[in-house]
């Protein structure tokens, strides 16, 4: 088996053995040419965000906003009015989550009376959860969630919140699977008509 696909194979879910030489399926054991998931072993741990040296590997993460350029993120972080923890292997990090543990006015978010109730008193709020794609359904972002909800309980919170949008069924059958409740569905302004569902984990 060569290096180079040692490299890729342990990012990749699934192959098709038509790609492979015949030494290589000799290697996984293959022999027909249907797609196959190929399972590895890979040590994944998670551990706190550090910033700067993992803003470029985060930021791969993000779909649609810019951790650099989110000031009030980064207030948050420094304060310790949230935290963030990363799955990485290696030095590659394959996954990240944000949660905020004290709402602050001063930060300058666009808020609204579930913003501030959900980071406040015995509520945290994950605000960010996301694994590289081609890491997903591995287990990474469920070693990620279960971390988060330890070190949220051990800071002293009893219940986790989030928002979801409606339309994201991957993500919602993941909280649901990780037996988060869902608790109702809302419209907020500050995400442009989307309509989100909040879902709640108790931390007792
Ligand atoms: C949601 C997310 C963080 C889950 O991370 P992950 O590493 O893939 O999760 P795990 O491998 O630990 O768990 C997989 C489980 O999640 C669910 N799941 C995740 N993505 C899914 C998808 N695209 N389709 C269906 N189910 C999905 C399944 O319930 C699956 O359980 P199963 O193995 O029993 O089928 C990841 O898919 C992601 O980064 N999504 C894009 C960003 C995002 O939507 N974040 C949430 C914003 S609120």
């Amino acid at each position: 088996m060569r290096a180079d696909r040692v490299e890729i194979t342990r990012f990749l879910g699934r192959f098709s053995a038509q790609n492979l030489q015949s030494a290589d399926q000799e290697t996984f054991g293959l022999v027909s040419s249907s797609n196959y998931w190929f399972s590895y072993s890979m040590t994944v741990s998670v551990r706190a965000l550090d910033l700067p040296a993992d803003a470029n590997q985060v930021q791969c993460l993000m779909d649609d906003s810019d951790l650099c350029n989110s000031p009030e993120l980064l207030k948050c972080l420094a304060s310790g009015d949230a935290f963030s923890l990363v799955a990485d292997t290696d030095g590659i990090v394959l996954g990240w989550l944000v949660v905020h543990t004290n709402f602050r006015p001063e930060y300058g978010w666009v808020v609204d009376a579930d913003t501030v109730r959900l980071q406040s008193d015995g509520n945290a709020y994950l605000e960010i959860i996301s694994v590289a794609i081609d890491s997903r359904n591995s287990g990474v972002g469920t070693q990620l969630i279960r971390a988060a909800e330890h070190k949220a309980k051990s800071l002293g919170k009893l219940n986790l919140w989030l928002h979801v949008r409606d339309d994201n069924a991957g993500a919602i059958r993941f909280y649901e699977r990780e037996q988060w409740t869902y608790e109702y569905s809302v419209t907020p302004d500050w995400r442009d008509g989307q309509r989100m569902r909040v879902y709640s984990k108790s931390l007792i």
